[in-house]
């Protein structure tokens, strides 16, 4: 089981990307947790491509880009161009998944399903062996800084066992409301990999709020 940890940028300080990307390429992070929200989707606006592109330039770690956007299919080509290595997909946006995520592939990237907290993982069964990562949301997506859902453990246990049952080689990846009070435990029902965003930029030493997760 992997243990990745993977900063999300939405609560960087948009002031000063620069610092707050240098100190992710120096630390124990894994990849750079890039939240784009069109204002359709979800009831906030983050930032898009242009943001991105630059991010690319001093990033010296993947991007995990997480689509919170109505029709995401229009910008696959767009944002790998941009410079994303994962690419994720709300499957409440998605009317024909399996095409997108094959598009995705072709591109290039890997292939990420992402589910809000009200959707089942019965949802996946035809698509699991067709994805290289599953992003489970524990708040309602659209802001940072929420309170974790704690329905999330039992449908990480559901999603493990899914994986195995059909030898997927998806990832499971956990977002919204991760600190260390809930990390190890997620860890432990079967996450690969933790996003946290408020957890790490609020803390006094981010490398070191970083570090505890890495470790727990
Ligand atoms: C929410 C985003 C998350 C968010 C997580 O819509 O998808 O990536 O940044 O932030 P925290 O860790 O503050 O809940
Ligand atoms: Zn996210």
């Amino acid at each position: 089981m992997a243990k990745l940890v993977a900063p999300s940028l939405l609560s960087a300080n948009f002031l000063n990307l620069s610092h707050d990307i240098g100190m992710i390429n120096r630390s124990e992070a894994d990849w750079f947790h890039i939240d784009v929200m069109d204002g359709v989707f979800v009831p906030n606006i983050s930032f898009g491509l242009p943001v991105i592109k630059h991010i690319k330039k001093e990033a010296q770690k993947p991007l995990d880009v997480h689509l919170m956007i109505v029709q995401p299919e229009r910008y696959i080509d767009a944002f790998r161009n941009a410079g994303a290595d994962w690419l994720s997909v709300h499957i409440e946006a998605s009317t024909h998944l399996h095409r997108t995520l094959d598009a995705i592939r072709k591109s290039g990237m890997k292939a990420g399903v992402v589910l809000n907290p009200h959707t089942s993982i019965t949802l996946l069964e035809d698509i699991i062996c067709d994805t290289d990562l599953v992003l489970l949301m524990s708040v309602n997506p659209g802001f940072g800084g929420q309170a974790f859902i704690e329905n999330t453990y039992s449908k990480i246990k559901l999603l493990k066992d899914l994986i195995l049952k059909r030898n997927s080689n998806a990832l499971i990846e956990i977002d919204g409301g991760v600190d260390d009070t809930n990390a190890a435990k997620l860890y432990n029902a079967g996450a690969d990999i933790l996003v946290a965003g408020n957890y790490i930029f609020t803390a006094p030493k981010p490398e070191e709020a970083i570090k505890k997760l890495k470790r727990l």
